[in-house]
Formats: structure tokens, C-alpha cells, sequence
């Protein structure tokens, strides 16, 4: 049986995160939220007091992230906006890009969601999803998520935020958030979880 390296990129919201983990469970894979990276380096530049849009500030955050990744403050919306703005500079792509093409490589396989991953992390992936789902399905389901955990958001304001984040990924110059050539859509706006893990299921097993 060939080596499974899956993929899973997309925006924030889709489901890539619930989707990847699901699929871990499903094939007993290790599974690398790569998301979480660039949230330890924006929370550790505005822990530095540095400026997350300036190259060197970001970059010396990039060496010393590595404590926080188990810091539930990592989660929040405004510490995925800090990590938006880091993870345009090269540098900082380039300081993280070699454990996570490790951890594609590990022998066994691996899934690892982000935004790059099928196209820059792991070319190789075989399959490579892509999750997507409009941004008035995202904002409704990371309202629903911030009010669970007591934090107090209009919807307005978290599609705004969304819609700012996703212009970001997809319009830097370095590893823009795109779908690979050879990736699978996977659209969850209608989906509920369990329907957006049967889907992406079925449409590993179509693949490999
Ligand atoms: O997926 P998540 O919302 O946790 O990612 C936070 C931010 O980190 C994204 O908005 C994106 O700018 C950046 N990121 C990235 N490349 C990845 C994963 C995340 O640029 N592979």
C-alpha cells in the first residue's frame, strides 16, 4: 500500500481543521495543525512587543514560538489575525517550513492542514482536499463557536474580520491560499460535520 500523505488546505472556518483531524482518526495518522504555528509566532511577536508586519520583528518571534504551541490563547480571533500578518513574510514561512515538510515525510504518513500544504509543504500529497464554504457559512459557524466560549462578537464584524483574513491569504506574494492544481473541492457551506467528514472520506478513498 503506497505511503498516505494527505492534504487538507482552505480558509479559516471551513471545516479543514475538523476535517483533518477526522481524517487522522479515521486512517490512524499523526496530524499537524499548521495553522497553529503561525498563531504561536503572531502571539510571540505581541508578546515581544514587536510589530507582526515588520520582517524582523516577526522573524526573531519565529525562534522562540515553540513553548507557546499548548497555549489555549492561540485559539482566539485576534491572535488568527496576528498570524495572518506574520505568515506573509518569507522568512518566517522559510524558519517553519522545514518541520512540517518533516512531519509530511514521516514514514506511515500524515495529514496537515493550512494553506500551503498541497501546494508548497508537500507537493506530493496524495490525495490534496481543498475546503472551502462561503464566508457567511464561516462567519455563522465561528460565531456559534466564539459564543460557546463566552466571547462576545457581532456577525458582522467576524465576516469583516473573515473576509480581511482570506484577501491577506490569498494576496501575498509567497504561497497565496490556492488550490493546488491536482487538489479535490470540497465546498461545506451545507455540509454539517458529519456530512463534511463523510464527504471528505469518500473523496480520499476516490483518490488514493
Ligand atoms: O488556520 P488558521 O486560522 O489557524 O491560520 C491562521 C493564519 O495562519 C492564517 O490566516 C494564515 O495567514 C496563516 N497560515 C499560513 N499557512 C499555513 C497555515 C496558516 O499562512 N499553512
Amino acid at each position: 500500500m503506497t505511503t498516505l500523505i494527505i492534504a487538507v488546505d482552505g480558509p479559516t472556518a471551513s471545516g479543514k481543521g475538523t476535517i483533518a483531524k477526522a481524517l487522522a482518526a479515521h486512517y490512524g495518522l499523526p496530524h499537524l495543525d499548521t495553522g497553529l504555528l503561525y498563531r504561536a509566532v503572531g502571539w510571540q511577536c505581541h508578546l515581544n512587543g514587536g510589530d507582526p508586519d515588520d520582517p524582523a520583528a516577526a522573524l526573531a518571534a519565529a525562534s522562540f514560538a515553540d513553548t507557546l504551541l499548548g497555549d489555549d490563547r492561540l485559539r482566539s480571533e485576534a491572535t488568527g489575525g496576528l498570524a495572518s500578518r506574520v505568515s506573509v513574510h518569507p522568512a518566517v514561512r522559510q524558519t517553519l517550513f522545514n518541520r512540517q515538510r518533516a512531519f509530511a515525510l514521516q514514514p506511515g504518513g500524515a495529514v496537515l492542514d493550512g494553506r500551503d500544504i498541497g501546494t508548497v509543504i508537500a507537493p506530493e500529497a496524495r490525495p490534496k482536499l481543498f475546503v472551502t464554504a462561503s464566508v457567511e457559512a464561516r462567519a455563522l459557524r465561528r460565531w456559534k463557536e466564539m459564543q460557546s466560549r463566552g466571547e462576545d462578537h457581532t456577525l458582522a464584524t467576524i465576516e469583516d474580520d473573515l473576509r480581511r483574513r482570506d484577501e491577506r491569504d490569498r494576496e501575498r506574494a509567497q504561497a497565496p491560499l490556492l488550490p493546488a492544481a491536482d487538489a479535490v473541492i470540497l465546498d461545506t457551506s451545507s455540509l454539517d460535520r458529519d456530512a463534511a467528514i463523510s464527504a471528505a472520506i469518500a473523496l480520499v478513498e476516490q483518490a488514493r
